[in-house]
């Protein structure tokens, strides 16, 4: 079965959480593609070198999650050319056999408009600077510009800008606990996979 969920989402709007307990509740794989971004970053040099030599042994570098590592992704990620690089991989991880989660900016846009699901994850500035600040303390002040550069940053580049997909369902996490954003994306995918299995037995 050929199935891809496209996640996509400011920075910690509760994407990551979400795609990793959807993929586990369906048996899917799943993808960070903003690890992908924040190996570019942090590796330095050219960034669209860094992009085409992508090892997948990089994304287990321990200094990806930084708040750092996060404004160098963002900042790679607006070169088109870093993006070119970096399509073929997570078209071929979406569309491969066995079902697919991909978190990202530009998932249900621009590598995968033909997903089976699409889910916008989003939730106030405040509310995801104020989640970041508890996992990586600091000023929380500091760690809210931060948000609001990125989103910026993020959502008025020109190539490939973050943004939900027409058909995307939304969801706000800004009033949701976990289980209930969860349980909210769990419950849109078994709906896509019952039709599907409904249209293949008619
Ligand atoms: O999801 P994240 O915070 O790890 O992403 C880091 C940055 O990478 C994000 O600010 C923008 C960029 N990114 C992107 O442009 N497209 C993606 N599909 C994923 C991330």
């Amino acid at each position: 079965m050929i199935f891809t969920v496209a996640i996509d989402g400011p920075a910690a709007a509760g994407k990551g959480t979400i795609s990793r307990a959807v993929a586990a509740r369906f048996g899917f794989r799943h993808l960070d593609t903003g690890l992908l971004y924040r190996v570019v970053g942090v590796k330095g040099g050219d960034p669209a070198e860094a992009a085409r030599s992508l090892a997948p042994g990089d994304l287990l570098r321990d200094d990806l999650r930084t708040l750092e590592a996060g404004q160098a992704a963002s900042r790679v990620a607006a070169l088109p050319e870093v993006r070119k690089a970096l399509v073929d991989f997570q078209r071929r991880f979406a569309r491969a056999e066995g079902g697919a989660v991909l978190d990202g900016r530009d998932i249900g846009t621009v590598i995968c408009p033909e997903a089976e699901v699409k889910l916008y994850v989003t939730a106030s500035p405040e509310v995801r600077a104020h989640r970041r600040w508890l996992e990586v303390g600091g000023d929380e002040a500091r760690v809210l510009a931060e948000v609001k550069e990125r989103d910026a940053r993020d959502m008025g580049r020109a190539d490939a800008p973050l943004k939900a997909a027409a058909d995307a369902v939304v969801i706000d996490t800004s009033a949701m606990g976990i289980d209930e954003a969860v349980g909210t994306a769990c419950a849109v995918v078994e709906r896509k996979l019952v039709k599907g299995a409904q249209a293949g037995r008619t």
